[in-house]
């Protein structure tokens, strides 16, 4: 398939993501303490096959074995997540010097490897210390962020100018403390929506902090949005779909565009906000880009009985799926771009993660082939560049994930890499999707002489 990419700026961050927890492995080293998915993966029956993140990658000790595979696909970016039990492994107080000396260290070999690199604070990974302090349903955890925020920002900030708070915050509320699937594991509504409103609280607060250590800080939030649309035209089930747009979409992105919590919603949850005077403007502090992260969409209808926000999944029929079980349908990701550029006016997008997980075909010669991967990259990108031929100002595109990794909940079993990883040798390869992708990058490149 070709894709015309004449609409993407010709400073475009061509990038690939990852997270600490995903990858990095080395979770007893150098001071680095347990995070609450340490703790997790470690309960029976949480993760798919018992697995863990204690090697993961191995991407710790491999690091410049993974800058060098980045600079074979070509990327000029690099999505990574710092890990706050490495910096701060007492969760606030004092610093471990060896934690930021290891990103200190990658940060270096990013820059002279020509990748910018986008740090991005949270990726679920809280200190378990702070979580047996009462974890994100306090408002303390909101301000001990903040600080280990600055920490980062002061250590990273002379070279390192793209700055994420949060990562979904929606999964760390809804999946970890609604639904139990993810880290902590509870099955609260009323700390989910705690958590939810500190990690917004903790995210105005960060950003404050990272602007006042680092000059020229381009400052964003990452979301996982939904593009969301009802079953049936039965009332019913619109009213379904506005629900789980109020869950998915608005609680996110309205109080960081100072419009408050969605007062529908509020009403949904039945739970008091723990807001104190002047919360709702630090959490709307000003931000220089939206961050989208997109996998697939969602068709629902009402269920009048099951827990908030009321909605089930309905499947259609016909609709090509990924390995997790996700529905593949780009029109999503081109929907979400322009509903953030005309419904919330922003200014610089980045996909900030997009990539699909299929069972990988390993030849007998060692070689990869992907091409159900290869199809959906295709196709994202394409919905991409029409996207922003409509005026979206999308400044970079993030492939989840550089690796095969640590997949939360399901474990080793679903890879989502452009290189695929052998877990038994840590033999890296990057994969027919991985190819592609550096022709595309390649492509784009091109264009951009030409045209100078
Ligand atoms: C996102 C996460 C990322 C990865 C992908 C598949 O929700 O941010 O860490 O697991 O899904």
């Amino acid at each position: 398939m070709t894709i015309d990419l004449a609409a993407l700026p010709e400073d475009f961050l061509w990038g690939t993501a990852t997270s600490a927890y995903q990858i990095e492995g080395a979770v007893a080293e150098d001071g680095r303490s347990p995070s609450i998915w340490d703790t997790f993966s470690h309960t029976p029956g949480k993760i798919d096959n018992g697995d863990d993140g204690d090697l993961a990658c191995d991407h710790y000790h491999r690091w410049r074995e993974d800058i060098g595979i980045m600079r074979q696909l070509g990327t000029n970016a690099y999505r990574l997540s710092i890990a706050w039990p490495r910096v701060m492994p007492g969760g606030d107080g004092p610093v471990n010097a060896k934690g930021l000396d290891f990103y200190d260290g990658l940060i270096d070999a990013l820059l002279e490897a020509g990748i910018t690199p986008s740090v991005t604070l949270y990726h679920w990974d809280l200190p378990q210390v702070l979580q047996d302090r009462g974890g994100w349903p306090v408002r303390d955890t909101a301000h001990h962020f903040a600080s280990y925020a600055a920490v980062v920002a002061d250590r990273l900030g002379d070279r390192v100018k793209h700055w994420t708070t949060l990562n979904e915050p929606l999964c760390s509320a809804w999946i970890g403390h609604l639904e139990g699937l993810m880290a902590p594991g509870w099955t609260d509504l009323t700390a989910a929506v705690r958590t939810s409103y500190h990690l917004l609280l903790g995210h105005g607060l960060a950003t404050q902090a990272i602007r006042a250590a680092v000059p020229g800080a381009q400052v964003g939030i990452v979301n996982n949005l939904s593009y969301i649309e009802a079953a049936t035209d039965r009332p019913e089930d619109v009213a379904a779909a506005r629900r789980l747009d109020g869950h998915t979409n608005r609680w996110w992105l309205d109080p960081v565009h100072g419009r408050g919590f969605p007062a529908d919603m509020q009403e949904v949850y039945g739970v008091e906000l723990p807001e104190q005077q002047g919360d709702l403007e630090t959490i709307a502090a000003p931000l220089d880009w939206l961050g989208l992260n997109y996998y697939f969409p969602s068709t629902v209808a009402d269920d009048p009985t099951g827990q908030a926000p009321r909605v089930r999944t309905v499947r259609r029929l016909g609709v090509p799926r990924t390995a997790m079980d996700w529905e593949v349908d780009a029109a999503g990701i081109e929907n979400l771009l322009l509903r953030l550029t005309n419904d919330y006016g922003a200014r610089k997008i980045y996909v900030t993660e997009n990539g699909s997980a299929y069972p990988d075909i390993v030849r007998p010669d060692g070689t990869v082939d992907d091409p159900e991967r290869t199809e959906y990259l295709e196709q994202h990108l394409a919905a991409c560049a029409s996207a922003a031929r409509q005026g979206v100002p999308l400044a970079g595109y993030f492939a989840w994930s550089l690796l095969d990794n640590f997949e939360w909940a399901y474990g080793y079993d679903k890879r989502f890499g452009l290189v695929h990883v052998d877990y038994k040798t840590q033999r890296r390869t990057i994969k027919g999707s991985g190819h592609r992708y550096a022709d595309i990058i390649r492509a784009h490149g091109r264009k951009r002489r030409n045209a100078a």
